[in-house]
């Protein structure tokens, strides 16, 4: 089987959980497949995935290895494994909007002259593109999609920026004959899963939530990004995501985000839960989730990447409604989360 080709647009704290995660999985057996949702997908494994390009803007990125460039400042999610040279150099990108005003004290952009993204796709071999730009670079995100379609590579965007979830970019991937999936990736262990399913068990249960909130904090330059570029939008994707899982209207808050740069790639949650049961009797669940945040996509990406492959293979076209729907917090179509899970499955039975 051959290797699946990505190409990974942003070498920051995702870039770097993903790559340092194949690594640490390349050679699958039961022992260190702990941590993955799917050793296997569709009779693909991660040794199946293969990056072949990478773009970046930060000169303590730009022209280095990719197995050095994960671990250049400002990253800084955890170092778990060495990563050996990989040969893939990473290539200087246009900036576009990728910095924004609280980011630019800690990016440094590289003087380098920008290379023809399309032509280097294409050079590459690349089938995948993957965008892990900063939430906040919607003009660069909507590039690199014009970039995918040039070059004829499938788009995954795990960016809050509304690209699947357009009705217009899902027609133009359809017309060039491209897998689509997006928009903001879920976390494995995440949570705006955490809180829906909270929820969702309580109302089943016929407790009646009255008002819940879940606010963030975590250091990672992704957190600093969230402070004037992309509150509102991870607000109003959080709590629309948060509001659907309850079958009745309450008050819900989600999604606010803070920086403490100590806290390095670590994310602390907060959820508080307020509600009547049994002759409105008073409820309350006040909880801390502690996370890394990076590592908290792997998994997911590991199988979207083979997802999109699978997809690749049997020529499916335009946004792929079941992968985004397993994998994305703002898919086209939103499902409950157990109907996204068997709508995943029967994709990937049925295609691969
Ligand atoms: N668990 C998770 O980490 C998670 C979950 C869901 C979504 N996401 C999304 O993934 C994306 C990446 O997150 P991250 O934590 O790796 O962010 P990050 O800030 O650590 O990395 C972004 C990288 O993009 C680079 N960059 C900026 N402008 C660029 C440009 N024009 N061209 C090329 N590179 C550019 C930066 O130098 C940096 O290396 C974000 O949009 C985030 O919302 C992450």
């Amino acid at each position: 089987m051959p290797k699946v080709k990505v190409a990974l647009i942003g070498v920051g704290n995702c870039a770097s959980a993903f790559v340092q995660g194949l690594r640490y999985y390349g050679k699958l057996n039961q022992e260190n497949s702990v941590g993955l949702r799917n050793p296997q997908l569709g009779g693909l494994s991660p040794n199946d995935i293969e990056v072949v390009a990478a773009f970046d803007v930060d000169e303590r990125k730009v022209g280095k290895d990719l197995s050095e460039a994960i671990f250049a400042e400002p990253n800084n999610t955890p170092k778990v494994v060495e990563v050996p040279p990989t040969g893939i150099v990473v290539n200087k990108g246009p900036l576009l909007d990728g910095v924004g005003k609280s980011t630019e004290s800690v990016l440094k952009i590289s003087t380098k002259p920008d290379v023809n993204v399309e032509n280097t796709l294409k050079a590459s071999g690349a089938e995948i593109v993957i965008n892990l730009l900063p939430s906040g670079a919607t003009q660069a995100s909507g590039w690199y999609a014009e970039q995918a379609l040039a070059s004829e590579c499938a788009f995954v965007n795990a960016t809050p920026n509304f690209i699947a979830s357009e009705a217009a970019w899902a027609k133009r991937f359809e017309e060039r004959g491209i897998p689509l999936v997006g928009d903001d990736l879920v976390d494995q262990a995440g949570s705006t899963a955490l809180h829906k399913t909270l929820l969702r068990l309580l109302s089943m249960n016929g407790v009646k939530i009255t008002e819940t909130y879940q606010l963030d904090v975590g250091g990672g330059t992704e957190s600093l990004e969230t402070l004037d570029r992309t509150r509102e939008t991870k607000r109003i994707i959080k709590t629309q995501s948060v509001e659907n899982s309850l079958p009745y209207k309450a008050e819900v808050v989600a999604g606010s985000t803070d920086y403490v740069d100590f806290l390095q790639n670590k994310r602390d949650s907060y959820f508080w839960i307020s509600g009547v049961y049994f002759c409105n009797t008073p409820l309350q669940i006040d909880l801390k989730f502690s996370t890394v945040d990076a590592p908290n996509a792997g998994s997911v990406l590991f199988d979207v990447v083979r997802a999109v492959k699978i997809a690749l293979n049997k020529k499916h076209k335009g946004a792929i409604l079941p992968v985004c729907a397993y994998a994305f917090k703002r898919p086209p179509q939103m499902m409950p989360i157990e109907t996204a899970e068997q709508t995943f499955k029967t994709f990937v039975t049925e295609n691969s």
